[in-house]
């Protein structure tokens, strides 16, 4: 660097905005979750504020908060909006409901950059019959209001995926999924997926090293099914799920990770400041290069924002934010 030139940097630069201007959506990599289950996190003004002032330019919400919205109105970040799992039954079956929300949501805060609506976060047993019909439906409404560019798709848990190693082996568990996965290639719109390493760590440390789950050096596996090499349980989960898609007839659909974390207390396994400090920081380092199948940023959004105090569950579901409550960092971090 201390040799370098005005000339070369110039050029640099000069490539560097031209790679901006020709693709804009490409080069971003990393957002992170706000949850809102707590009684003390400050006002959403402030938090658009906090994520402005760190250069975290992609959002994700779990349902419309209109004080939310209004602050990220006129603002780059780009967002994904959830449809809340209560919503989804009223969705598959009445178009207007649908329709509705879309226009109360959405149409209606036009200075709001909306990439994706997720319609439910991690389904499960009868109600996944309803996600494909409430997707429908809400891709229907935005199409109808010309807004086509906003992609609908639903956030999976990453159990949709079974005989997930090695990697080339992954596929949906359930033929609902197929059916999901159809409907996006016809759309263009990604698969959602929240990935974990560790709860798979924390459930079977004896054949999980921490540092394959922390995105640390020291373990190598070798899928013999498609002749790649994995560092990280991530990009490991990440190409199961590739892997699932192909089986699916869908191979054009790419993923987004709409959830990833690491807690920094609770009192669980694995659960500290310095492994959550360095899964998060791998996390956001690693993703701008993409899995081993798909060597390619990968849009990722950290959960979550804030510790969540009101959060049911284990303790450390309570820990998983990269701020506290009054904004000062869980842990360094940088974007
Ligand atoms: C569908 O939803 C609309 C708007 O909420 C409501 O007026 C209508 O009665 C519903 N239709 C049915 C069949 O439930």
């Amino acid at each position: 660097m201390a040799k370098m030139g005005f000339a070369p940097m110039l050029s640099v630069a000069m490539l560097l905005i031209g790679t901006l201007a020709a693709f804009p959506a490409e080069v971003r990599s990393i957002g992170v979750c706000y949850g809102v289950i707590a009684d003390n996190l400050p006002p959403a003004s402030e938090v658009v504020q906090l994520y402005r002032s760190k250069g975290i330019d992609l959002m994700r919400i779990y349902f419309p908060r209109s004080d939310i919205l209004q602050a990220v109105s006129g603002t780059n970040i780009g967002l994904i909006m959830d449809v809340g799992n209560e919503n989804l039954e009223q969705f598959a079956s009445n178009f207007s409901v649908a329709a509705g929300w879309v226009k109360d949501n959405i149409q209606a805060n036009p200075g709001v950059s909306f990439r994706y609506i997720a319609v439910g976060n991690e389904v499960q047993d009868s109600h996944t019959a309803n996600i494909l019909p409430a997707m429908r439906n809400v891709n229907t409404a935005l199409t109808a209001a010309g807004l086509n560019n906003i992609k609908v798709s639903t956030s999976v848990r990453f159990d949709v995926i079974t005989d997930s190693f090695p990697p080339s082996n992954g596929k949906f568990r359930d033929a609902y999924m197929t059916a999901i996965a159809k409907f996006l290639a016809t759309t263009g719109a990604p698969l959602l997926a929240n990935v974990y390493p560790y709860f798979a760590y924390k459930d079977d440390q004896k054949n999980i090293p921490l540092n394959y789950a922390t995105f640390q050096p020291g373990t190598t596996v070798t899928d013999n099914g498609n002749g790649l090499t994995y560092t990280s349980l991530f990009d490991a989960m990440v190409d199961s799920i590739y892997a699932a898609l192909e089986k699916a007839g869908t191979p054009g659909v790419s993923v987004v990770v709409s959830e990833s974390g690491w807690p920094s207390a609770g009192g669980a396994v694995g659960a500290s400041p310095r492994n959550a400090q360095a899964y998060n920081q791998g996390l956001i380092n690693h993703v701008r290069g993409g899995t081993p199948k798909k060597p390619r940023a990968l849009e990722t959004y950290i959960f979550a924002m804030f510790d969540e105090n009101k959060k049911d569950g284990d303790e450390i579901e309570k820990h998983f934010g990269l701020f506290s409550p009054n904004k000062s960092p869980s842990y360094s971090i940088s974007f």
